[in-house]
């Protein structure tokens, strides 16, 4: 009798995401777990897929999301899957669940989040929440410092240290949300509350990853001229912690520090090798792109201008004729000054603007992208009618642009970066590899036709070149169209 299998992916060239080079080899799934990788011509499959000319990877591990709400909103997550993300790692950025009302009032505004939606009231219930509303794809679970502490002492606006009942109160939530399965603590230290919040506190709250498990991720104090002291201090927060150190979407923003990854990579290349364990994610553009409150408040408060010929609005919702518009025409067209046109946006829009602001050098981009230190994640924000293009094109962008076009880094290396080395990182030690036994996570494009056609201009385009992407199994990309297969679920830390 021949093996059978559930599925089989015949003739592809498998990278398994070790770094090591491609090698002809078929796979066969059973479940939803790998059952083989090899010659499989005597083994038939209940399904079949010829990759013939095509990459075999594992399922991309988007370590830097914030789609804690829009997985449950937008259960297909387009954006993602169609790019080949398999699993995101939400909670960035010091945002995310838990306390439940705190988290509506910061990550759904911008979402039309429907009348029957799912609640919770901890970090094991919203894990429960996301397995049974399963998305299409997986999720890992970031705790959100910047919630927890709003939640805990009345609103993010408070600017003094918790009191010992009120850091009782976040660590409570922190440890019950890693208890549960969380792969960490993030923190977001330029928005409110993060940004009044000392060291002291967010080492507190590292203290409990290191007690428990999970890693302290971190949008740094400053990603411009304060940026080394910005990385020095995560770096220390995670050593006094005893926790491994995630660097959030490094980089170096404005002219004046452009140049500057080269000392930060050093501070975190020193970090490693004293022994401790600091990594770091990226997106590959020379845009960012955040809520405009936060922009405004931190050049406010450090005495610079904003410039508005470099920011574009992403979304406003309540002014969305607005959307795409540089900032410098919004003020033109309100005949105001840009500080002025700035405000009137925000309180048009209860202070929920997102923007996309060019600020970053492309040889940094590149710098940071050969670093051994660096992962991918995306970092997308996928709503308004002009989001940043990297929620839905970063993985082809990398693919095409960076490997394919320009030999930055090799494919190899590429998909080492999107799969295995965020699996280790994070300890969702079930996948990230082509490997028996593990989960069946998997995507086949074509790394010579690959195209990444999600642009500043028209963002909300998926790639051509990559036909499926299976996650536990289940296509929920086959012959390049969405499935609506439901296939993901939540992830727990050590799988
Ligand atoms: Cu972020
Ligand atoms: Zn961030």
């Amino acid at each position: 009798m021949p093996a059978q299998h559930d599925l089989i992916i015949r003739n592809g060239t498998v990278y398994d995401g070790s770094g090591g080079p491609g090698m002809r080899a078929d796979v066969g799934v059973r479940g939803d777990l790998i059952a083989a990788v090899g010659d499989l011509a005597d083994a038939t499959g209940g399904e079949e897929i010829d990759a013939s000319g095509q990459a075999v990877v594992p399922g991309f591990i988007d370590v830097h999301s914030h789609d804690d709400m829009l997985v449950l909103v937008e259960p297909d997550v387009t954006g993602k899957t169609m790019q080949g993300v398999t699993t995101v790692v939400v909670g960035n950025c010091g945002s995310g669940v838990v306390p439940y009302q705190r988290a509506r009032d910061g990550l759904m505004r911008a979402l039309d989040v429907p009348d029957e939606f799912p609640t919770w009231s901890s970090y094991p219930q919203y894990l429960d929440v996301l397995d049974a509303h399963a998305p299409s794809l997986n999720v890992a679970v970031l705790v959100g410092h910047g919630t927890l502490r709003s939640g805990a002492m009345g609103g993010p606006a408070e600017q003094r240290p918790p009191s010992a009942e009120e850091l009782v109160q976040m660590r409570g939530w922190l440890a019950e949300g890693l208890e549960a399965g969380a792969v960490g603590v993030s923190t977001g230290l330029i928005y409110e509350p993060g940004r009044y919040t000392e060291t002291a506190e967010l080492i507190e709250m590292a203290k409990e990853c290191g007690r428990i498990g999970g890693l302290y991720a971190s949008h740094i104090r400053g990603e411009g001229a304060t940026l080394l002291d910005a990385v020095s201090e995560a770096i220390r927060i995670g050593e006094e912690g005893g926790c491994p150190t995630q660097i959030s979407h490094h980089k170096a923003t404005g002219e004046a520090n452009w140049g500057r990854v080269h000392e930060s990579l050093a501070l975190i290349e020193q970090a490693r090798s004293r022994g401790l364990d600091v990594l770091a994610d990226q997106y590959p553009y020379i845009a960012s792109s955040t809520g405009l409150a936060a922009i405004a408040l931190n050049a406010r408060e450090g005495g610079a201008g904003m410039d508005g010929e470099s920011i574009f609005i992403a979304s406003a919702p309540r002014t969305p004729q607005h959307e795409g518009k540089y900032l410098s025409a919004i003020a033109d067209e309100l005949d105001l000054p840009l500080d002025d046109a700035i405000d009137k946006l925000l309180g048009d829009n209860s202070r929920t603007v997102t923007i996309v602001a060019f600020g970053m050098d492309e040889a940094d981009v590149r710098t940071v992208l050969r670093h051994e230190s660096t992962m991918v994640g995306t970092d997308g924000l996928g709503w308004g009618s002009r989001p940043h293009p990297r929620h839905f094109g970063t993985y082809p962008r990398i693919l095409q642009h960076y490997v394919r076009e320009e030999g930055v880094i090799t494919l190899e290396a590429a998909i080492q970066k999107m799969t295995s080395m965020p699996a280790e990182q994070f300890r969702l030690t079930d996948r990230g590899y082509v490997q028996e036994g593990l989960a069946a996570d998997l995507v086949v494009f074509d790394p010579a036709a690959i195209v990444d056609h999600a642009t500043f201009e028209d963002p909300r385009n998926a790639p051509s070149g990559m036909p499926h992407v299976i996650v536990n199994g289940a296509a929920v990309v086959r012959d390049g169209e969405h499935t609506h297969a439901r296939a993901g679920r939540a992830l727990r830390r050590g799988g």
